[in-house]
């Protein structure tokens, strides 16, 4: 099984990349063959989407790379960081220019969505957005969760869940996509 995880942020100290890591770990253990794939968005450069920009480049080749990225995944584990309520700037640009490729950005892979912040919120509210919108992208979401008070719970040194009903939430997340 290819398993794509990423978090929808750009910090190199990315809390939901460790939670996208952990539960991409979580499911590559109940599968035959896993290939885990932890992308980084930094390795997208793409100018702020504008339409003037998009009359001047055309497609964005790594909004291309992206597209392919998820084309050659089984399952996708997305977790979202959240800013002001929203998607992060970075991940919200490489979205459009990626809906501008192909409007279907998760072309019907399942996946797993989840969240979380140092806050007892738990980025619940750019995760309800991902998971209204999800149907418009074509995103096959199988579940969802948000982890609120992320340093409380999650430990940095193992790369785990520190809290046992949170790890069982995860694991029941993760065998969605099975
Ligand atoms: C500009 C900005 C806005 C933020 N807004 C929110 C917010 O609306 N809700 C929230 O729970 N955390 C908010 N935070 C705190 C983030 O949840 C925190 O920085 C978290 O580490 C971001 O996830 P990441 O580490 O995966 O990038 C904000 C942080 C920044 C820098």
């Amino acid at each position: 099984m290819n398993i794509l995880a990423f978090a929808a942020s750009t910090s190199s100290t990315s809390i939901n990349k460790a939670l996208a890591s952990y539960a991409a770990q979580q499911l590559a253990q109940r599968v035959a063959e896993p290939q885990v794939t932890l992308l980084d968005l930094n390795q997208f450069n793409l100018p702020l989407f504008s339409e003037d920009v998009e009359k001047e480049i055309g497609q964005a080749q790594d909004a291309a790379n992206f597209l392919q990225q998820i084309a050659q995944a089984d399952v996708l584990i997305i977790s979202f960081a959240e800013h002001n309520g929203s998607y992060t700037a970075a991940y919200k640009n490489l979205f459009d220019w990626a809906s501008r490729i192909n409007p279907q950005v998760f072309q019907n892979t399942p996946a797993i969505y989840l969240a979380t912040s140092p806050g007892p919120g738990g980025a619940q509210n750019v995760l309800a957005q991902a998971v209204a919108s999800a149907g418009y992208f074509g995103a096959d979401v199988k579940a969802s969760l948000s982890i609120p008070n992320f340093y409380d719970n999650f430990d940095l040194a193992t790369g785990q869940l520190s809290q046992a009903d949170l790890a069982e939430q995860v694991v029941k997340l993760v065998e969605t996509l099975l």
